[in-house]
């Protein structure tokens, strides 16, 4: 067993804990911090589409999300900015907006409540014609009937910000460990480290648990608090000749499926995603890239003729309320400090997951806005099992 008085061991190295070890190395909040992860920045946070977009994902019943959304998405530009001085690298953070559009009628009454619920809950986003929508996005189609526009709802290039928050990481004296993690080991009710794929055990008076939809596996406690929710995404890109991708986010409901198109550089759009409840099968399927393609077609007849570069598919960190679990969960030893449980809304929450863990790190409580998402509350939550 390899022992440090004071070392932080975050596992998992997507966007949650690689921003989470870097916060922790930044503020000097442990001697050492090591973050262990079989595949850094693979997963769920290498297929994402990085939307920030708290409004055009609103769903009825998820005010507690919305509101920790909007939270986040305030502190996102500080984020941003913090991590690019930090890496000297870009994270692609995109101002240009979202607009949320339906081409049928059910789907059109499906946005008429959810515009219902966010007036009630103190958002009025603007609603515009079918018109007015193409007027604003020129790459929208004629199927396109009606739309919400919410310039607030950004989104960030997923990738850049991975490599940069790695560049900042490593400046910040992190030490990464490619290795699986097989559970976080305890002894007198603490924690005493983690045990590696190798049998190692990595010593540590605090573990982070930021391996997403993997993280229910790491400890009994934390059994049957998160599992996999799988997403498909494509990527694709305008050829020469091409009509041009949509400038804002393009987010649709095409006969109830929910699909979007979030810009990257170069002419390329993340298209997704497919959402479905079937364990940890990763294959990327033949009818998830025809219901993709076919939605996106309706709202964007330009991409038919544009280069289909990429299919990925992965797993949202999904929980029974759909809302994260930051903290330190009943029943589990002193010293685990739970930050998974993300679901949709890895990206987006991430700025907030920062300030959460930089707090719980130091032992001061987390800040005000982010208790809906602390794990006290499991100890009242029906969980799946
Ligand atoms: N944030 C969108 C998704 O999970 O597909």
């Amino acid at each position: 067993m390899s022992h440090r008085a004071d070392r932080v061991v975050v596992v998992g190295a997507g966007v949650v804990g690689t921003t989470a070890a870097w916060v922790a190395a930044r503020d000097r909040l442990a001697e050492e911090v090591v973050l262990v992860d079989p595949e850094p920045g693979s997963g769920a946070s290498w297929v994402a589409g990085g939307m920030l977009a708290p409004i055009t994902e609103a769903w009825p019943g998820e005010r507690a999300l919305l509101e920790l959304g909007a939270a986040s998405l305030a502190r996102w530009p500080a984020f941003a900015a913090a991590v690019e001085d930090a890496s000297g690298r870009s994270v692609g953070l995109r101002r240009a907006g979202t607009l949320a559009v339906v081409v049928d009628a059910a789907d059109r009454e499906d946005l008429d409540r959810i515009v219902e619920h966010l007036r009630a809950w103190g958002r009025d986003p603007e609603r515009l014609t079918g018109r007015e929508t193409r007027r604003r996005e020129p790459a929208l189609g004629p199927a396109v009937r009606a739309g919400l526009a919410v310039p607030d709802d950004l989104a960030v290039d997923n990738r850049l910000l991975l490599a940069a928050l790695r560049e900042a990481a490593a400046r910040a004296g992190v030490v990464v460990r490619s290795e699986p993690v097989a559970r976080v080991v305890e002894s007198g009710g603490a924690v005493s480290g983690v045990e590696l794929g190798s049998g190692e055990v990595l010593g540590a008076r605090r573990v982070v648990v930021a391996a997403g939809a993997w993280s229910a596996a790491l400890h009994p406690a934390l059994d049957g608090l998160v599992r996999p929710v799988k997403g498909e995404i494509l990527r694709v890109r305008a050829r020469p000749g091409s009509l041009p991708p949509p400038t804002w986010t393009v987010r649709a409901a095409v006969a109830g499926r929910a699909v979007y198109a979030v810009p990257r550089d170069g002419g390329r759009l993340v298209l997704g995603a497919t959402q479905y409840e079937v364990g940890f099968d990763a294959d990327v399927t033949v009818g998830g890239v025809r219901d993709l393609l076919a939605d996106t077609e309706r709202v964007l007849p330009g991409i038919a003729d544009y280069a289909l570069e990429e299919s990925a598919a992965s797993f949202r960190p999904g929980t029974a309320d759909n809302l994260p679990v930051l903290g330190a969960v009943p029943g589990a030893p002193e010293g685990l400090l739970a930050c998974f449980g993300h679901g949709r809304n890895g990206f987006l929450l991430t700025a907030l997951t920062a300030d959460v863990v930089g707090e719980l790190l130091a032992g001061r409580p987390m800040p005000d806005e982010s208790r809906a998402a602390s794990a006290h509350r499991l100890a009242t939550l029906e969980v799946s099992p």
